[in-house]
């Protein structure tokens, strides 16, 4: 057996996975965290205060798991809806009924949408009373601002898919409003409606934004998100010289 584990632990193929050895000594260990896509996401160094776990509650990953399983009960929705307005409405019926854990795909979606922004916005709570908006962090911080108009735009567009009256009465609703919007106000209804009223031309619209274009964007942001996070040397501690003390 143990011969067999050597052959393995030693062919081209397990090298070409696993670039470092049994992480027993400094070399191997460091290996391990630059050589996973994972683990690199982590800067070189980071400080010990950051790391508790009630420093971040992880709220930016968990941010990034709801996205996650977002983006999978999504595409899983997509192979049982069509943007249609004399159709969306029976294929959501059917999903429910007629597909088998159509229901809870469903509502799996429905729960990770709205836990989405909660996360979200509590994340950016916890980012602004651990003071990590100041600098070096300023950009990060837009970026995370883009990323909640995104999380708040998912789940605006989301709304109007269904097309039951809920729907179509909160869009309605939602879009007179964006239209009273100083200047641009106007404009920005006339784009999400393509018509002059909720329609066949705003369901294509919403859904084209829901489905690809905000969805996207979030994966892009976030990732560039991340990359900041590591550039700019891990998590935010206010006072490094309060941590030296511990
Ligand atoms: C889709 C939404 C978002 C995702 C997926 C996300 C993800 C993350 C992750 C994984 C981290 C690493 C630290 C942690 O887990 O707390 C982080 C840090 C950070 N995020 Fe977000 N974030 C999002 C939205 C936001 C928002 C809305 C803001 C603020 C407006 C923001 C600002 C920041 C800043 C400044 C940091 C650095 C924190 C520090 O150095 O302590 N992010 N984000």
């Amino acid at each position: 057996m143990s011969k067999l584990i050597n052959f393995i632990t030693r062919s081209r193929v397990w090298r070409s996975f696993f670039r470092h050895g049994w992480p027993d000594n400094p070399l191997d260990r460091s290996l391990v965290m630059t050589t996973n896509i994972f683990f690199h996401l982590h800067p070189v160094k980071v400080r010990r205060k950051s790391l508790r776990a009630t420093y971040s509650f992880g709220l930016g990953i968990i941010s990034v798991i709801v996205f996650t399983v977002l983006s999978i009960t999504g595409l899983l929705l997509m192979f049982y809806y069509a943007p249609t307005i004399e159709r969306a409405y029976s294929y959501i019926l059917t999903l429910q009924t007629r597909v088998p854990f159509g229901q809870l795909l469903r509502n799996l979606h429905r729960w990770g949408a709205h836990l989405m922004v909660i996360v979200v916005v509590l994340h950016m709570a916890r980012v602004f009373y651990t003071g990590a908006y100041k600098p070096p962090r300023e950009f990060n911080w837009v970026v995370g601002v883009l990323l909640l108009i995104l999380t708040l735009g998912a789940s605006f567009t989301g709304y109007l898919l269904p097309w039951d009256q809920l729907a179509y009465w909160a869009i309605t609703v939602g879009t007179s409003v964006a239209g009273y919007e100083p200047i641009m106000g106007s404009a920005i209804k006339a784009a999400l409606l393509g018509g002059p009223e909720v329609g066949q031309e705003a369901l294509t619209r919403f859904y084209a934004l829901h489905v690809m274009l905000i969805p996207g964007v979030i994966a892009l942001l976030t990732s560039l998100h991340l990359w900041r996070v590591r550039k700019d040397g891990g998590l935010a501690v206010q006072d490094p010289a309060e941590e030296d003390k511990e």
